[in-house]
């Protein structure tokens, strides 16, 4: 079957030259293209054309876009959206000025949704998380990771990872699993931390391997959760069994997570609020992609990441929401583009690269998905307005009107 989308006013292509991947400066080169038109064949991009040579072309279904933009599908590469309960009890502690460890440090915190989510069964998980799902397609968002992380048992963490796995057979996006047992350490262990590390590396990491459960590993370094000489173990054992790595790092303190993770080649680094500016040196040469939050600064009222100062040093940045019920229970991407614009001082066109080719890179996926380019899966994000610029002049309305999966409008 071949499908045209139709004379949109602009292709936001975000091509790499089949690199793949944006760094630094080329952040803000996003390949606009005009009077042009794609065409969709057996769920890939076949071609990208100037719309008068549409004679030549042989098509049975044809999208018009007249007036409309067309983006990569977004990829939403950060997200912890299979939770239950609500903290909004803790929320509004927090706007009365208690902080965020705080609140973890008196059994607050990730352990409350871990709570919530042992009492969960697999149905109850997978009914709350259905409409969490349905708005982001609502957004374009076509590749969707999500991770575990709430379980901190064998079981419940399995029975998470179930949750996500069900999720995407269910939904048309693509749902990438991730692996977060090494959330935090759980009640039943906080005297006996390297027994909960044992069994993640013997229980738990084996069984998801052996069952496809997850494709990546990631862990949090912070001075109330992991120690680098644990997450060493934990990767150590992650990198054996295949599974791509990343790491929540330098959120509150820098511990040494940023540069085990980097040694460790992982995919992504994420959060980053605290980095040092002489580390950021240490991204010039680096593949690992740094995943920035400013969701989570907004809500916690916290530092920025320095995302200049990681683009000067020609990092690969990416954007993402970091949704989940403590620290960023914000599931709106206008919102997080607008931080990323006003307080991180990214450019527009430095934000959707972040948004799609640099994501997908942190997904271990940008040979796929994240920019228009021929022979790419046929995702695409297509919004009502007729210039780009619009998206962040419009900040805080969801412009969204189309969500288009491997060729098919979702
Ligand atoms: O990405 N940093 C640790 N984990 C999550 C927060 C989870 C929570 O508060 O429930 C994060 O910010
Ligand atoms: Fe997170």
């Amino acid at each position: 079957m071949n499908t045209i989308l139709y004379n949109p006013a602009q292709i936001v292509t975000v091509n790499t030259n089949k690199k793949n991947c944006k760094r630094g400066s080329e952040q803000n080169e996003i390949g606009i293209l005009t009077d042009h038109s794609i065409l969709i064949s057996d769920s890939k991009i076949a071609k990208i054309f100037p719309t008068e040579n549409i004679n030549g072309i042989d098509f049975e279904e044809k999208i018009d876009l007249t007036n409309k933009i067309v983006l990569p599908g977004l990829v939403e590469c950060h997200t912890h959206s299979v939770f239950a309960g609500s903290r909004s009890a803790e929320f509004n502690k927090r706007l009365n000025g208690k902080s965020y460890e705080e609140i973890a440090r008196s059994g607050g915190g990730i352990n409350s949704t871990v709570k919530s989510v042992r009492e969960s069964s697999f149905e109850e998980l997978l009914n709350i998380s259905k409409p969490r799902i349905d708005n982001f397609m609502k957004q374009c968002v076509t590749t969707l990771e999500i991770k575990s992380g709430y379980g901190l048992s064998f079981y419940d963490e399995i029975k998470l990872l179930e949750v996500i796995n069900e999720l995407n057979t269910i939904y048309p996006i693509n749902i990438i699993p991730t692996f977060l047992g090494a959330h935090t350490f759980p009640p039943e262990y906080l005297n006996d931390k390297d027994k909960y590390v044992d069994i993640i590396i013997e229980e738990m990491l084996p069984f998801i391997a052996e069952k496809n459960l997850a494709k990546s590993c990631d862990g949090f370094c912070e001075s109330t959760a992991f120690s680098t000489k644990q997450m060493e173990k934990i990767f150590t054992k992650a990198k054996d069994l295949k599974f791509d790595l990343k790491l929540h790092t330098d959120q509150f303190n820098s511990i040494g997570g940023l540069d085990l993770a980097l040694d460790f080649g992982a995919n992504s680094v994420d959060h980053l609020e605290v980095l040092k500016d002489e580390k950021t040196e240490r991204f010039s040469d680096s593949d690992t992609v740094a995943v920035l939050l400013p969701g989570v600064s907004f809500s916690l009222k916290y530092e920025y990441a320095p995302a200049r100062k990681l683009l000067e040093n020609d990092a690969i940045i990416a954007l993402a929401t970091d949704f989940n019920p403590g620290s960023s229970h914000i599931n709106n991407i206008s919102l997080i583009w607008g931080l990323a614009s006003f307080n991180m001082q990214m450019t527009l066109e430095e934000i959707i690269s972040s948004y799609t080719i640099n994501s997908a890179k942190a997904l271990g996926l940008s040979e796929s998905v994240g920019s228009i380019e021929e022979g790419k899966n046929a995702d695409f994000a297509v919004f009502n307005t007729s210039n780009y610029t619009d998206l962040l002049y419009n900040f805080g309305n969801n412009l969204a009107e189309m969500t288009v999966k491997n060729g098919r409008i979702i």
